[in-house]
């Protein structure tokens, strides 16, 4: 099959490292980049020999087979839709869209493209030791499933000096808890079902800059009856390098980080394979599932864009409840599009 052409949507941190994950991807060649900023722009051009465009008029460009985007949160629904209906095959980065409106529009326009493969960067998923729980939840070894937790606790104070939408559009609970409440719903999903309720608490005390609160602690209960509890925390400092707690516990047996313990252990536990647990991400191999579901035409990825926006609407519901001070019920997508 001849190589996949790829262009790349909005060049920061995120979207620089795709232009080399697509670069050293032996299925793709990536063949232009769309940048706002002609001085990121430029670098990109030189630097993987690209044609550069300033925004969506690469998306005129017969030659690209494949759009992945990494504009800003607020910035995903129209350039995905505007790629779908170029024909293109498209990835692009979590949260799917960090409103409401936002996630109608795309789950609506992905199902209308059902045919273009579409992956949402949930990037969690496709990491080994992640895998690996999921493997272990699925196959009952930590028995029926009691209670979950993963945070995301990151010092993002300096993105303050980044770029102003970190300040004032990002939303912590969706921005970086997406990741952490994703990466539960996605292990338990399939022997919990989805998450139904969500209780929260939250403040702004950590990193007063951002408008959106920037520490939150959400309960959520799944269909199953299960518990779980997704902490965000955007400062002050903490521990490096970064990484995603994660606890799993079962009837049989629970996973605490890298320490599994199993009925009839005691006192006891053991490690984990060291080489298992890495809870740090690589964007190789979710570039790699992309491509694969591409060469194949399967359409159904491991992050479609209906469940990613399960998470999203999950995440709004949980910043909601801290706000209201109530328990409220997590809508289905399909409801929200057709009410
Ligand atoms: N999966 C992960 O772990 C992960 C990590 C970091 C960032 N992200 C996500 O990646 C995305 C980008 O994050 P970032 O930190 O690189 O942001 P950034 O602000 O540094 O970069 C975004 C770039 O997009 C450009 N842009 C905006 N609108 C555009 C348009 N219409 N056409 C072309 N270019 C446009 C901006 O000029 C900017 O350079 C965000 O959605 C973020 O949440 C994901």
């Amino acid at each position: 099959m001849k190589k996949l052409k790829v262009g790349v949507m909005g060049l920061g941190w995120n979207g620089m490292l795709f232009c080399e994950k697509y670069s050293s991807n032996p299925d793709c060649e990536l063949v232009a980049v769309s940048e706002h900023k002609p001085e990121r722009r430029a670098e990109a051009v030189k630097k993987f020999g690209v044609k550069g465009y300033s925004e969506y008029e690469i998306l005129e460009d017969k030659d690209i087979d494949v759009i992945s985007i990494h504009t800003p949160d607020h910035v995903h629904v129209e350039p995905f839709v505007k790629a779908l209906e170029a024909g293109k095959h498209v990835f692009v980065e979590k949260p799917l869209a960090n409103d409401l409106e936002g996630v109608k529009t795309m789950v609506s326009a992905s199902l209308k493209h059902s045919g273009q493969v579409q992956l949402v960067g949930q990037i969690l998923r496709f990491g080994k030791y992640f895998e690996a729980v999921k493997k272990w939840i699925d196959e009952g070894v930590l028995g029926e499933i009691c209670y979950l937790e993963s945070d995301y606790i990151h010092d993002l104070r300096y993105q303050q000096h980044l770029e102003q939408w970190k300040v004032d559009k990002e939303v912590p609970m969706l921005g970086g808890g997406c990741h952490s409440l994703d990466l539960l719903r996605w292990l338990a999903k399939d022997v919990c079902g989805d998450v139904t309720k969500v209780s929260a608490m939250s403040h702004h005390i950590s990193y007063k800059e951002m408008k959106a609160d920037t520490s939150i602690v959400t309960n959520y209960k799944f269909k199953s009856g299960a518990i779980a509890k997704v902490a965000t925390l955007y400062g002050g400092p903490t521990p490096r390098p970064f990484g995603f707690n994660l606890s799993v516990f079962g009837t049989k047996g629970a996973i605490v980080r890298d320490r599994l313990c199993l009925d009839g252990m005691g006192e006891e536990s053991m490690n984990i394979p060291e080489m298992l647990y890495d809870p740090t991400f690589d964007f190789a191999p979710e570039v790699a599932h992309f491509v694969d579901c591409i060469k194949t035409g399967n359409t159904q990825t491991r992050v479609t864009p209906q469940d990613a926006a399960q998470t999203v609407l999950a995440a709004i519901a949980g910043s909601e409840a801290a706000l209201k001070q109530q328990t409220l019920d997590i809508p289905n997508i399909m409801d929200v599009i057709e009410a």
